[in-house]
């Protein structure tokens, strides 16, 4: 975008402590109505026009790869891929600065990159608990937070983030794929104290922070609206494990998607 106004969203030295002490953070604000308004345009074309589907940069987070029929977890990857510009939004760079404070790293040594999360109105499937750390590969150990930004109000009924606070100090928990199926890619744990769990709810505009290990979830959407987020994942520099973790539900799903000759990415 051009002739974007320079808004530098700032966090203060509770809020670093707060993500510290719970693994995530929720801020009202980190990019302005006008941005939301033109990232909505560029967000519908990608799912309208399932852009990348080809390369596995667009797929059913909840549904087999490559099935027939309606979408009930549209996710994009890599939406940068497709419109450069993205990376020049107000919203990617206070991700980026945001987390390099909530990181205590400074901002060069960060990478991002970005994925879109569709939950159509009435029939958006809920994102299931779980810990984005179990989706890396095995002989990674990263060290990430998401950012995750609504472009529509995002409720406990349209599929709000909810996170269980210091889960983020928990060992990585164990995974497996929605519906007990390798061939869906969304992952799920059952070992979760759901009573301790803290909705998220916020405006358009408005944005959570996660930690890498931090369980959450995201209901499904009931609402007649779409719920469209953006999240914006920023990486300090992961760790090479010498032992590669055990992760089985990553080798099953590899085997389904060889059998099916699909891929993501
Ligand atoms: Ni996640």
């Amino acid at each position: 975008m051009s002739d974007k106004p320079d808004f530098q969203v700032e966090v203060t030295d509770e809020q670093v402590a707060f993500f510290k002490e719970n693994g995530y953070l929720s801020i009202e604000r980190i990019t302005t109505d006008e941005e939301v308004e033109w990232l909505k345009g560029i967000y519908d074309k990608l799912f309208g026009e399932r852009l990348g589907e080809k390369d596995g940069g667009y797929f059913d987070l909840a549904g087999k790869i490559g099935h027939d029929g309606r979408d009930v977890l549209p996710q994009v990857l890599g939406p940068e891929r497709h419109f450069p510009e993205l990376r020049d939004t107000i919203y990617y760079r206070n991700a980026r600065h945001i987390a390099s404070k909530l990181f205590g790293r400074d901002e060069d040594t960060l990478t991002a990159g970005g994925h879109m999360i569709l939950k159509p109105p009435h029939y958006g499937a809920e994102t299931p608990w779980h810990q984005d750390e179990a989706y890396w590969p095995e002989e990674i150990l990263p060290l990430s937070v998401s950012a995750w930004m609504p472009l529509d109000p995002a409720t406990a009924a349209s599929g709000c983030l909810h996170f269980v606070p210091g889960s983020h100090r928990d060992h990585i928990h164990h995974h497996e794929h929605i519906n007990h199926d390798p061939s869906i890619h969304g992952l799920f744990t059952e070992e979760v104290d759901v009573s301790k769990a803290v909705a998220c709810p916020l405006a358009p505009g408005g944005a959570t922070f996660h930690h890498c290990r931090t369980l959450h979830f995201a209901g499904p959407n009931t609402t007649p609206n779409p719920r469209r987020a953006y999240i914006v994942v920023v990486n300090a520099p992961p760790q090479r494990l010498e032992t590669p973790l055990v992760k089985p539900w990553l080798q099953a799903e590899r085997e389904a998607l060889a059998k099916l000759g699909k891929k993501i990415g």
